[in-house]
């Protein structure tokens, strides 16, 4: 049998471990990865002891009370604490969610952390999302429309043209589905990822946009669309409870009938 093994330079080692106050009751180990590119050492896993009745009841507010009171070199992205901005994804007990909306009960045992799959690290939790906005350019989410906007009024839709939107504008691009998807683990560079594909699709269905068949052009191509094999890991972790799958399949859809 083949076995496999990480680089020397990429294996996890056993990091330090930070001891909970004495007198603490409910304690919960967090298990984090941790790798600095300023020290040219091998990644590894700190382990923090937390008083659970000292510490807020979501993942994020474990990981802030352990920057502020234990370990001010942890680092992680975090901004609005309440599943809108996108930046506190990662890896939680085997899967891709937001800390913020992460309930600690949620997790049995110690809550192993580590940053999203698949990434470049920039340090700690944060993954370098460089090529993710990249592609999320490349796919101009923006409308797109040569006919002039009425002078007295804004472009109007019917509320079912509206309603088709629904499932699609609340995407906060955390990038949990694609990370989440083993077709972007392996061809990243060139598929496009269910995060993007289903911003592409919510501008394809906007009744106001104009640029729907070079939309469609663009992304009919074997790695930018068809990587995806319907796996459905990204609607299974969308931690706002989308589904980019659904999206690519009425892209792909719409480039079969074009076709007659
Ligand atoms: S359904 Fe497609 S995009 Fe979603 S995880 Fe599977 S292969 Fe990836
Ligand atoms: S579809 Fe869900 S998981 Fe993917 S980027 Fe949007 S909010 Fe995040
Ligand atoms: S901090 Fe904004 S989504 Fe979690």
């Amino acid at each position: 049998m083949v076995e496999f093994n990480l680089p020397l330079n990429s294996r996890v080692g056993q990091g330090q471990t930070f001891k909970a106050p004495a007198g603490a009751k409910r304690v919960r180990e967090f298990k984090i990865y941790r790798w600095s590119p300023d020290d040219g050492k091998n990644p590894r896993t700190d382990t923090y002891e937390i008083d659970l009745d000292a510490c807020g009841p979501m993942v994020l507010d474990a990981l802030i009370k352990i920057k502020n009171e234990i370990d001010p070199t942890l680092t992680f992205r975090r901004s609005c604490r309440e599943g809108i901005c996108g930046s506190c994804a990662m890896n939680i007990d085997g899967g891709n969610t937001l800390a913020c909306l992460k309930p600690i009960e949620d997790v049995k045992g110690a809550v192993k952390i580590s940053p999203l799959p698949h990434m470049p690290v920039v340090k700690d939790l944060i993954p370098d999302l460089s090529q993710a906005y990249a592609q999320y350019r490349s796919v101009k989410p923006w409308m797109q429309a040569d006919t002039p906007a009425p002078p007295d009024g804004e472009r109007l839709q019917s509320k079912e043209e509206r309603a088709k939107l629904d499932g699609m504008w609340e995407c906060i691009l955390c990038f949990c589905c694609s990370t989440s998807c083993p077709s972007y683990w392996w061809n990243g560079d060139r598929y496009l990822g269910p995060a993007v594909l289903l911003a592409a699709y919510r501008w394809i269905a906007d009744s106001r946009d104009e640029e729907t068949g070079q939309r469609l052009d663009e992304l009919e191509d074997p790695f930018k669309l068809y990587r995806c094999h319907t796996i459905m890991n990204c609607t299974n972790t969308c931690p706002k409870g989308l589904n980019p799958a659904k999206a690519i399949g009425a892209i792909k859809q719409l480039i079969v009938e074009r076709q007659g």
